[in-house]
């Protein structure tokens, strides 16, 4: 399948200069997000270590689209912990979500390279209830670009392509914070922000945020909306479908990122990629 994507100065892995590329194959998507990744930790050095991921391209990640978890660091604490670099399962998420007194279970991620933040909201199951507190579902909403200005609504991107709207109640988003390129985490420090509470609304004030400790901007995967951000390489300006900033000095949300469930096991699909441009 070919897609288009807004051109970025970047070289594939044998050195061509795919420059200003604008039709990308499923085999160059997943080059090119082996180069992004390059981007990403020279950029995490030292926070995430995001270094040790790094594989040739012929080495295991090429053709492979499993989301991976990723527990560096968090080996004892995460809930994934012991699946660290194991592929997503759906069912990992719903044992977990058991858990919860929300029923929502989120982790970091790891995508061809390129991290990502993945959250299972019990959303079919919920979506048909009374809009209460503690009852998690997806909420759809206007967005913003940089400058604070309504970009439009979700529903605007989800009419035209339908397959950005997560499937099977799961929630994949692109984890560079749109403030300063750092990596948000799933509940990676507890606080307010992070407690297993769901409220209804796109507030900042409760709810299970992912959580950017940077400077403590916050995401809420259940509020879907539309944002807008810029081509870092070109200044070029770019829709997308993005989960909502609720808090914090970052100015939009994060992208999503569509994802299918195939024998349990949780795949990014590469029919979206704008949102790969804002961080390198
Ligand atoms: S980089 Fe995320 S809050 Fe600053």
């Amino acid at each position: 399948m070919d897609m288009k994507l807004r051109p970025a100065p970047v070289k594939s892995s044998d050195g061509v200069d795919v420059t200003g590329e604008t039709v990308m194959n499923r085999r160059q998507f997943l080059r090119y997000g082996f180069n992004a990744a390059a981007g990403v930790l020279t950029a995490s050095l030292g926070t995430l270590g995001f270094a040790s991921i790094l594989m040739p391209p012929s080495a295991g990640s090429e053709g492979n689209l499993s989301v991976l978890y990723w527990a560096k660091g968090r080996e004892d604490d995460a809930w994934y912990g012991p699946k660290h670099l194991q592929p997503m399962l759906k069912s990992d998420f719903e044992a977990e979500a058991a858990k919860s007194q929300i029923g929502v279970a989120g982790a970091q991620g790891v995508w061809n390279g390129v991290p990502v933040n993945v959250t299972y909201v019990p959303h079919s199951k919920n979506a048909g209830k009374p809009l209460v507190n503690n009852v998690p579902r997806f909420q759809m909403t206007e967005g913003v670009d940089v400058t604070g200005k309504i970009v439009g609504h979700f529903e605007d991107l989800s009419d035209a392509d339908p397959t950005i709207f997560p499937s099977d109640d799961i929630v994949m988003v692109f984890s560079r914070c749109t403030h300063l390129c750092c990596i948000p985490g799933w509940q990676l420090v507890a606080n307010d922000y992070t407690e297993d509470t769901w409220t209804p609304g796109t507030g900042d004030d409760k709810g299970s945020k992912l959580f950017c400790i940077c400077h403590s901007s916050r995401f809420n995967p259940t509020v879907l909306e539309m944002n807008s951000n810029t081509n870092r390489s070109n200044g070029q300006k770019f829709n997308y479908a993005g989960i909502a900033r609720s808090g914090g000095p970052a100015p939009m949300g994060l992208p999503l990122i569509p994802v299918s469930v195939t024998d349990d096991v949780i795949e990014g699909m590469t029919t979206y990629l704008d949102w790969l441009t804002y961080c390198d």
